[in-house]
């Protein structure tokens, strides 16, 4: 196993989904962003940050093409003297963190778990991150406060015709709930051990597993929380490709670089 200096960062960049919702017919982190894939700016955006010792990227099997954009990413990570690894993803996205844990070097204590489908993560989300776990965060995670009223629902018939429908089981009190995003930073033995934990779940606990917070949740650690970004929001739909592009090469575009 490669050895990196004692006490650094390692950030896995998960991009081993289908993308589906994105409507372009190619795994989401290959779809071109203001000229660039996704990945790459996922990529880029760590280096910026200048946070990492080193990056592992999760991508799906037998994707040619992600491949040899991580050839040419890794020489560039080189070139910083980043480490750079690609791991095969899995079914879940909690199955491409566990593959790619397992190539975390020698010397790395911490890691951030990232999404590829927030490439315009700003450098100040991974500092701030970065500080908590110096200041002894066994985890941390940027998250928003939520601007929607959030309703819990359950399925449901209306009484005259039987139609299903859904119905308002609960509203939890908006103050107190937040989005969450990423990169998300962990001491990696407690990721590690909270991963091991997970192995044991079945098929449907391990379906409802959405981020890796949620794991270390699980085994009792405290979970801290930094504040997250507006620029940090996953593209999941073309709406937010939208505005992901309007973002990097609109007019607008000076108005958008947050540090
Ligand atoms: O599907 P979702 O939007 O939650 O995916 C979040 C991130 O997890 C994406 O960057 C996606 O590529 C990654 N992922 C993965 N392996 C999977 C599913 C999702 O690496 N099996």
């Amino acid at each position: 196993m490669t050895e990196v200096k004692a006490g650094s960062c390692a950030v896995v960049i998960v991009a081993a989904g289908s993308g589906q919702r994105l409507g372009h017919g190619v795994p989401k982190a290959r779809v071109p962003l203001g000229g660039d894939a996704m990945l790459v700016h996922a990529v880029h955006g760590v280096m910026k940050a200048g946070i990492a010792a080193q990056i592992c990227v999760a991508i799906p099997a037998d994707d040619a093409e992600l491949s040899a954009m991580c050839q040419r990413l890794g020489a560039e990570a080189a070139t910083q003297g980043v480490l750079f690894s690609v791991v095969e993803g899995g079914a879940q996205r909690s199955a491409s963190v566990f593959s790619a844990l397992a190539q975390i070097a020698q010397g790395i204590t911490t890691v951030m778990i990232h999404d590829a489908a927030r490439p315009l993560t700003p450098s100040g989300v991974f500092n701030r991150v970065a500080a908590a776990l110096r200041d002894g965060a066994k985890a941390v995670i940027p998250a928003l406060a939520v601007v929607d009223t959030i309703k819990t629902v359950v399925p449901a018939t209306l009484p005259a015709t039987g139609a299903g429908l859904e119905k308002v089981s609960g509203t939890p009190a908006r103050n107190q709930l937040r989005a969450v995003q990423t990169p998300q930073g962990f001491d990696l033995q407690t990721l590690r051990q909270a991963h091991a934990h997970a192995q044991t779940l079945d098929d449907e606990a391990a379906s409802l597993i959405t981020d890796d917070a949620m794991l270390v949740e699980a085994i009792g650690v405290e979970v801290y929380v930094v504040q997250g970004s507006t620029h940090s929001f996953k593209v999941t739909s073309p709406m937010d490709l939208l505005l992901a592009e309007a973002m990097l090469e609109g007019p607008l575009r000076p108005r958008w670089i947050e540090g």
